[in-house]
């Protein structure tokens, strides 16, 4: 299912990409890639600026990239945590799931394939939101829900937020929610000179979160990244982590055909389908 509907939504990407600029997408995507490997590179920098994800070069290079990657990251920490918990992960047949700079929808995908895979966990509806300061990901996140194909009925919406800014978080409700993702995503805010209102904000908005709900954070290993969630989630009363996971994780196997194999060969970059992460697990209680 994943990496059928990424390959789904980087052709549409592509295709509108070379129609609006027939000569200059090729090269525009050869640069882009190494440019956000750089940018990945210097995340703990925080004289760095901000990575820009608006333009469909940057959409197509990281969709081809990185969102099979994180989808199936986001997978296997599930089963992962349904493992360690001994338990279905979800209570009720309608999920209403919000994800924090989750771009497009890359962690539903996750989502999506881990309640196919274990078969029992008996939802039926996903209602999901993504709070994302990039306004140009709802166009990927629409291909991506109209791409995937599963039993699960998903209802998107998609709302613009900066977690600098005090009073658009100030409005965020998660009450509703059974679970809060952070996904790849602090390791994007947690050096910016504006970190104290970040945490602040992220702080906020996890304490709005119901009883029993639960929060999945997910990013690369780095303490700068793990320690901040740490700091967010001790702002938030009666948050108990239940599962940390702290390993490489990914799949190296699949084999690279169609438009991956096009892209492999024209740009010299794949899809990175493993790194080394750190997963939590936490619960309201
Ligand atoms: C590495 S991407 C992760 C996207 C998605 N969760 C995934 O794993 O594919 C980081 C995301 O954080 C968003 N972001 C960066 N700064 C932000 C901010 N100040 N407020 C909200 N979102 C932000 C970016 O637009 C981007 O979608």
């Amino acid at each position: 299912m994943i990496v059928e509907t990424v390959r789904k939504v980087l052709e549409q990407l592509d295709s509108s990409g070379s129609e609006a600029d027939a000569s200059g997408w090729g090269s525009a995507l050869g640069s882009r890639f190494p440019e956000l490997e750089e940018e990945y590179r210097k995340l703990i920098d925080p004289k760095r600026d901000p990575i820009d994800y608006s333009g469909t070069v940057t959409q197509a290079a990281y969709f081809h990239r990185y969102v099979a990657g994180h989808a199936l990251l986001t997978c296997e920490v599930l089963k992962r945590v349904r493992a360690l918990v001994g338990r279905p992960l979800f209570a009720r047949s309608e999920l209403r799931v919000s994800s924090l700079g989750g771009g497009p929808a890359t962690e539903l995908l996750g989502l999506l394939q881990y309640i196919c895979e274990v078969g029992d966990e008996g939802v039926r509806k996903i209602q999901y939101r993504i709070f994302d300061k990039e306004a140009g990901w709802q166009h990927p996140a629409e291909l991506l829900c109209s791409s995937v194909e599963s039993e699960v009925a998903v209802e998107l919406e998609f709302r613009q937020l900066d977690v600098t800014n005090v009073s658009e978080c100030s409005k965020v409700d998660v009450s509703g929610d059974d679970l809060v993702i952070l996904g790849f995503f602090i390791s994007e805010v947690c050096v910016l000179p504006q970190s104290n209102d970040i945490l602040s904000n992220i702080g906020g908005i996890l304490s709005r979160m119901g009883a029993s709900a639960n929060l999945l954070y997910i990013d690369s290993d780095a303490y700068s990244f793990y320690s901040f969630m740490n700091r967010c989630a001790g702002r938030v009363r009666k948050l108990a982590q239940l599962v940390e996971v702290q390993d490489k994780i990914g799949a190296d196997n699949i084999e690279m055909d169609g438009i991956f194999l096009e892209y492999l060969e024209e740009f010299g970059y794949g899809l990175k389908l493993s790194g080394k992460v750190v997963a939590k697990y936490f619960e309201k209680t």
